[in-house]
This record gives structure tokens, sequence and C-alpha cells, in this order.
């Protein structure tokens, strides 16, 4: 009864931030559907980082209690007891459903250095729920699979698909879901994740994210969201970068006001944060100032500016979202206002969701 899975974090277009009061909270209902995009980092890319959680999970009787590792290049770490809970409300309710009372030993790896601001829960509950599911033979589906991931951390449910992924909000434990809504080849869109600060954030989302009712703006933006998730599904099904980049803007900054404006106030941007944000918005004024010239004739196609956009989640670190094909203008814009190669992680939408490989951790 022991089995290993990889999986990929995502970036979300439409954000997750806020549990529904309607349903006990460790199920993680989400007040609206959010979007996202399973990422792995583009091959060849001068890049030491792979986007990668790999999880091996063994039940047997040979153990007398529950353990987990992270396993790290200065040795296994092991999970302490708030980590443990979360990693067991996982596997309780898979155990459960398997109807098999063993203990487990699990150790999970991130083919990234763990202290390098890219840690995502999403990749590590996603390759969690997976590789449990299949060590208790439980034949679950991607559907199945994404209910279970969703209790460790609600973003990893999205994690469960390759590809461009929608978190239906649902109203129950069956109901609230990820599915995949187009494959990773369907739009054309990439990312620089441009590192700002690599160290562990002060307050985790998953503690954050219960603040998110006591700001004012909450109603507005979750009823936006709700709007926003429907305008960016089309616009990736029809491959309208302009949409969904100007869309996922507008989602992002309505989510931070959000977390500005909780009590407490959650800030998690830094100084450079917004300097990476200025750059992106001017060097789009720059494109589109651009753009109206070439429409008039006055001016050739591509000398200035370019077409890109932000998202941030619940920390500094900032995507920049661009096609394919501008992937290097984007890291040379970056590069302008010192942002360094080191720092700068390129992306695109992963092939595949999260998957049982044979390669055991031990
Ligand atoms: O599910 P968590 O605890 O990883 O929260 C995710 C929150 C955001 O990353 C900010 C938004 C999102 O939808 O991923």
């Amino acid at each position: 009864m022991k089995s290993s899975a990889l999986a990929h974090p995502n970036i979300a277009l439409i954000k997750y931030w806020g549990r529904s009061t309607n349903q006990p909270s460790y199920l993680n209902i989400p007040t609206n559907d959010s979007i996202s995009m399973t990422k792995e980092t583009i091959p060849n890319a001068n890049s030491e980082i792979e986007l990668i959680t790999q999880t091996t999970i063994e039940f047997s009787e040979s153990y007398n209690e529950d353990t987990g590792f992270l396993q790290t290049e200065g040795g296994d770490i092991q999970f302490n007891e708030v980590q443990m809970e979360r990693i067991k409300k996982v596997v309780d309710a898979l155990r459960a459903s398997a109807k098999v009372d063993l203990k487990f030993k699990m150790i999970s790896k991130n083919m990234f250095p763990t202290a390098a601001g890219l840690a995502s829960s999403a990749s590590a509950f996603a390759a969690l729920a997976t590789c449990a599911s299949d060590a208790l033979n439980l034949g679950l589906n991607k559907r199945e699979l994404s209910m279970y991931a969703r209790l460790g951390s609600g973003s990893a449910s999205r994690s469960i698909h390759g590809g461009f992924v929608r978190w239906n909000k649902g109203d129950s434990h069956e109901t609230s879901f990820a599915e995949q809504i187009c494959e990773c080849n369907e739009f054309n869109i990439a990312a620089i994740i441009a590192l700002i600060n690599r160290g562990k954030k002060e307050v985790s989302s998953d503690v954050g994210i219960n603040y998110a009712h006591t700001s004012i703006f909450n109603p507005v933006k979750i009823k936006k969201s709700e709007e926003q998730a429907i305008e960016v599904l089309k616009a990736i099904r029809e491959d309208d970068f302009r949409t969904v980049g100007s869309i996922s803007e507008k989602n992002c900054l309505y989510m931070h006001s959000v977390m500005m404006t909780s009590d407490p106030p959650l800030f998690y941007w830094n100084p450079n944060t917004l300097k990476v944000i200025r750059q992106v918005v001017n060097t789009r004024r720059q494109f589109f100032q651009n753009h109206d010239l070439i429409k008039k004739g006055i001016q050739e196609k591509g000398k200035k500016g370019l077409e890109c956009y932000f998202t941030v989640d619940a920390g500094p670190n900032i995507h920049c979202l661009c096609r394919n094909e501008d992937i290097e203008k984007t890291a040379n814009m970056l590069c302008e206002i010192g942002i360094s190669e080191t720092d700068m992680v390129r992306v695109r939408p992963s092939v595949e969701g999260s998957r049982v490989v044979k390669e055991h951790l031990f």
C-alpha cells in the first residue's frame, strides 16, 4: 500500500479568497468560482527550478503513528503538528472512504529550493491526494481527487488538472470540485515569476483567508469575481489574451483591496512588488499608445512597449503574464528595473496535472 505522485502549482487568474459561511470551514468551500493555470517551468529556459512536488505515502501495520517529512538537501524535516493536521484532513477522509485504519508514513519533496518563495500548498496537497488515494486503491477520477485535495488547501483542487482549470464553488463537499476547461496548448499564454522575496510569508493564505469577510469590499469582490470567472472562461476558450490579462489583473487588485482592508489588514506586497506593477502598467501603456499610432499608420509595429499584465497571489512575488512569443521581451522589461535573471522563473501552462509515478522517495 505504497504510492508516489507528482503535481505542479497553479496561478489563479480569478482568485479564491474567502470560505463560504454556509458550510463548515474545514471543507474549504469558496465564496466564488476561481480559474487558474497549472504551471510548469519552460524547458531550457536556463533555470534550475522545476515547479513540481513529489510525494510518497505508505500505509502499513508496521507504523504505529502517522508521520510526515519534507525532504530537503539538508536532510528530512518532520512536519509540525499544524502541518500534520492539514495533511491528515486529506488522508483521514481518504482512509474513511477506503475503510482502512492503517497508519501512514509520507515524504514530500519540492523540485525547487524550499526557501525560494515558490513553495506552494497547491502542488503539495494535489500530489498527496493523488498518491494516497492510489495507495488505498480507491480508483478515484480527477473530479473526486480535486474534492479531497481541496480539504488540504483550496487551491490544490485546481492542481489536480493540467492546463486551464475552473474550481466550481458548489455548496457542499460533493459539488465543490475542479475541472479542466482547456488544454495547455489551446490558449497562448506564458508568464515570468519575479521573485521579490524568497522567505516565508508572515501570514499564510490558510490563516489570512479567514479575515476576508471583515472587509467592506468583500461582497463586491465576490459578486464581481463571479462575473469575471464567466468572462475569463470564455476569453481563454477564444484565445483572447487581452480580455484574460486585463480581467485577471483587476481581479487580483480586488483581492488585494479586500486583504488590505480586512481586520487585521494584510499587506502581502512589498515596495519591489509595486515597482514591477508600475513597470508592467507603463510598458503596456506604451504598447497601446504605439498601437493607436500603428492603427493610424504613423508608426511601425512592435518598436515600443509590450502587451503584458500582472497578477499576485498571497505574497510579494509577482507573475507577469504575456504571450509565449513575448517572454524574452518580458524578461528585458524586468531587467530594466533591476530584477536579475536568477530571480526570474519562466513558466507556461503545464501539459499534465497530478499523476502517479513509479519512483518512490523511500
Ligand atoms: O488554498 P490556499 O490556502 O492555497 O489559498 C489560495 C489563495 C490565493 O493563492 C491567494 C488565491 C488562489 O486562488 O490561489
